[in-house]
Formats: C-alpha cells, structure tokens, sequence
C-alpha cells in the first residue's frame, strides 16, 4: 500500500507526516508532494530519505491512499487526477466538502460515511466543525440536535504557518512598548495574514466575508454541521473569532433538541463518547488540547434562560483532530477495507 501526503511541508502535512508514523500507519511506501518551493527538500521518515516531489509536474500512477492538504486551488486541480490513477484522496481543503457525491467525515462520528465515495474523494471537515462535532455527535445522537449556537475561539495555526509566524513578529513588536497596550498609542506592527493586529488581541472575524455579514469560516459551521450529522434543519447561530493562541480552537456552544436533556444524559453521552475527554474537575484549555489526539469537553451546564438545553467548551488541537488526524483515522478506515 503506497501513501501520500500532498502539502508534506506544510503545518498539516507536517503533522500528517508525524502521527502517520505514530500510529504505524500500514503503507509499503510513501510519497510525499508540496510546491516547486520544496521540491528537492529530503525528509527522514520510517521509510528512508525521502525527496520532496513538484506536485505540478508529478505522476501519481502507484498511489493508494492520497492526503491532500496544500490548499483549495490544488485539490481541485490534482485530487481528480489522483482519484482517476486509483488513489483514494482525502482532501482537508474545503474544496469538495459540500458536494453531494463527496462524503464528510468526522472519524468516531460519522465513519460509516467513508464507503459511499462515487468520486474517490473523501472529504475531511473544517477544522473548528470537527472540534465542535466530536461533543455535538454523541448529544445529537442522544436526542436529535435542533439548534446550535457556537462561538469559536480560533488560534493562529488554523491560518498556517503564516499565521503563527505573523503572532510571534507581532507579539515580539508590541510587547516592547507594554504601557502603550494598556492607556493606548502602540505601533502598528504591521498584517499580512490578517486584517487586525492578532498578538495581544482579539479579532471577531475568522475568514473571509461572504454572504449577509458571515464569514466563509462561519458558514462552513453551518453547512458541515448540518451534512456530518445528516439533518439538513439544524439552525446554527456562528460567530468565528480568532485569538492569540498557536495552537488549539476552542468553541463555546449552546446546544437545544428535539426533546429537553438533563445535565447526568448529557454527561454519560459525553465521557463514554470515542476521541473525546469529559472535564468537569478542570478547565480545558487550547493549551491543554496543543499536541494531544482527544478533543476536550468541559463547563458542561444546563441551560438557564430556556430550560432542557446544554451549554459547553469544547477544545481540539486544529492540527490534529482538527486535520491531519482526522485525515489519517479515514486513511486507516479505507486501508482496513471501508
Ligand atoms: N491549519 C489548520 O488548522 C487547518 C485545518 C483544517 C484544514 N486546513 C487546510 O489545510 C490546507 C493546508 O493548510 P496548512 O495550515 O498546512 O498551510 P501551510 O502551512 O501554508 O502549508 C501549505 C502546504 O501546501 C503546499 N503548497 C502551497 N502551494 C502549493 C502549490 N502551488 N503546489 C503544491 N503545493 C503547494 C505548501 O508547499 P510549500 O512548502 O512548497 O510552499 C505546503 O506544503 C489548507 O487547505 C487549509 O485550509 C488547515
């Protein structure tokens, strides 16, 4: 069985790179593909040296399994090819998430999703949707998920490594004047990934502007939401924000059914649910998640204002769970014959 990571160099593809090696994903070989960039560039892998591939000019004949995570431009120029050699792809972009003939899955949520795949694409969802579901899966599951309001709390490694570059040179720019961040007259330190300055704040505004005032980030927590957990009336209510922090999204989430849930359902669904740590005698935190595979549940309560609904945090390391985990729990799926 060959494997290939598509945007191996990248924050992603770096760590599809190292949890396919933790895991002891069951690949013969492995190819791994970025831009002209990093093409050239070796890694040492478990599978000896191996040489970076231009993703432009290369052949994907011999590949099984494809993870394509170099943006949405290069899934739909290059994940058709690869599909149509024979390789399954799974794309983290969000290129094909929405079509009707590319499955969505959340691995531990909706696995049995994976099989029905016309296209030989299956898609992996938006990174603070996967985080979200995790928790939301098992409650919906447990008494019909009806409504939903998420506000995510999104850190810098969502936007790449870009974004965390941008948080440290601002972080280090700003906090040489710390009188200036508290009675006001700082510098500019001056944005390339995003609109407002990120270190030492907080941009309510995770995206790019679409439709009547959301972002892109915000409709695809609405749309994912409603295709991962297979019920197109779901109404979401999202606010995407973008915080100070490397790595680790964190969602705070009002959730409501089809019939009341009390706090002990919610609970019992919740601890004996896969992939995902219950806690309620500390306070997960991004930090927390940075690095680990579980998703974290904690400030679980009952609703106050309308009775019968649940409120909760949720936290997942947006490079793991979030992406190159994900990616790689559906890889093991279609390598064990789904
Ligand atoms: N970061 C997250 O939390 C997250 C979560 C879910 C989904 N995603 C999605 O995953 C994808 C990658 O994100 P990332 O955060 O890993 O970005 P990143 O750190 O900027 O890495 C981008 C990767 O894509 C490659 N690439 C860029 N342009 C290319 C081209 N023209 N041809 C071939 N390869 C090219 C880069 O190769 P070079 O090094 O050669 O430039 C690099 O390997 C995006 O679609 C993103 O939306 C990210």
């Amino acid at each position: 069985m060959r494997l290939a990571i598509v945007g191996a160099t990248g924050a992603v593809g770096r760590t599809m790179l190292e949890i396919v090696v933790e895991r002891g994903f069951p690949a013969d070989d492995l190819r791994l593909f970025a831009s002209e960039r990093s093409a050239g560039t070796k890694v040492d892998t478990p599978w000896g040296k191996i040489e970076v591939e231009d993703l432009a000019v290369s052949d994907p004949a011999g590949v099984d399994i494809a993870l394509f995570s170099a943006g949405g431009d290069r899934s739909r120029r290059f994940a058709p090819a690869f599909a149509a050699a024979g390789a399954v792809v799974v794309d983290n972009s969000s290129a094909f998430r929405m079509e009707p003939d590319v499955p969505l899955v959340v691995a531990q949520v909706n696995d049995h999703a994976v099989s029905d795949r016309p296209r030989g694409i299956i898609a992996n969802p938006n990174c603070t949707t996967m985080d979200l579901m995790m928790a939301a899966g098992p409650l919906h599951r447990l008494a019909g998920l009806s409504s939903l309001v998420a506000t995510s709390y999104q850190s810098v490694s969502g936007s790449g490594m870009r974004g965390m570059d941008e948080l440290l040179r601002q972080t280090d720019a700003l906090r040489v004047d710390p009188e200036s961040l508290q009675k006001g007259g700082w510098e500019d330190p001056g944005a390339e990934v995003y609109k407002r300055p990120i270190g030492f704040n907080v941009i309510p505004f995770a995206g790019n502007e679409t439709d009547l005032g959301y972002t892109d980030e915000e409709w695809k927590l609405v749309n994912e939401t409603r295709k991962i957990l297979e019920s197109p009336s779901i109404r979401v209510e999202p606010t995407c924000v973008r915080v100070p922090v490397m790595v680790g999204h964190g969602i705070a989430a009002t959730l409501r059914f089809d019939r009341p849930v009390s706090l002990d359902e919610a609970r019992a669904a919740l601890a004996s649910a896969p992939g995902l740590q219950l806690w309620e005698d500390r306070i997960p935190t991004p930090l927390d998640s940075a690095g680990i595979d579980d998703v974290l549940v904690g400030r679980l309560r009952a609703t106050i204002g309308e009775p019968g609904g649940i409120n909760l945090w949720v936290v997942g390391d947006n490079l793991r769970k979030g992406a190159a985990l994900n990616a790689v729990q559906i890889g093991e799926l279609v390598a064990a014959g789904a």
